[in-house]
């Protein structure tokens, strides 16, 4: 498929689900307000892949964090999109392959992945529905 559609609708506040795109993961989650606060008081000079938060999401749109669920070392799919999951020491995504550690915009934070987790294109369709691709 080219694209794919997502409802926002069923995902609840700090839950996350996983879509295909692309025969890839794609990892759509709704942060809490901690989770982006905790994002947002990082300071970008300190981090390997320099990214704000506000450029990992939609304007207005903070909640949502969309990235594909490819591990950017070589490309095991990271744990975190549940809740019990391990999500590593920053929060976000930990995979598990060699020990890379992501935080809630889905930055590198540790371990040996080079880049940021990527983040399709998408846009909001309405506002309760992303379109990928
Ligand atoms: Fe994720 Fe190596 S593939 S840390």
């Amino acid at each position: 498929l080219a694209s794919t559609d997502v409802e926002l609708g069923p995902i609840a506040e700090g839950q996350a689900v996983t879509v295909m795109w692309r025969g890839k993961p794609v990892f759509v989650r709704r942060r809490t307000a901690q989770e982006i606060q905790e994002a947002r008081a990082v300071p970008v000079g300190e981090l390997r892949d320099p990214a704000t938060d506000q450029s990992r999401v939609k304007q207005g749109k903070d909640q949502w964090l969309v990235v594909l669920g490819v591990c950017t070392h070589l490309g095991c799919v990271p744990l975190g999109q549940k809740p019990t999951d391990d999500r590593g020491a920053y929060g976000g995504w930990f995979c598990p392959c060699h020990g890379s550690h992501y935080d809630t915009a889905g930055r590198v934070r540790r371990g040996p992945a080079p880049t940021n987790l990527a983040i399709p294109d998408y846009t909001f369709t309405s506002d309760t529905r992303i379109r990928v691709g």
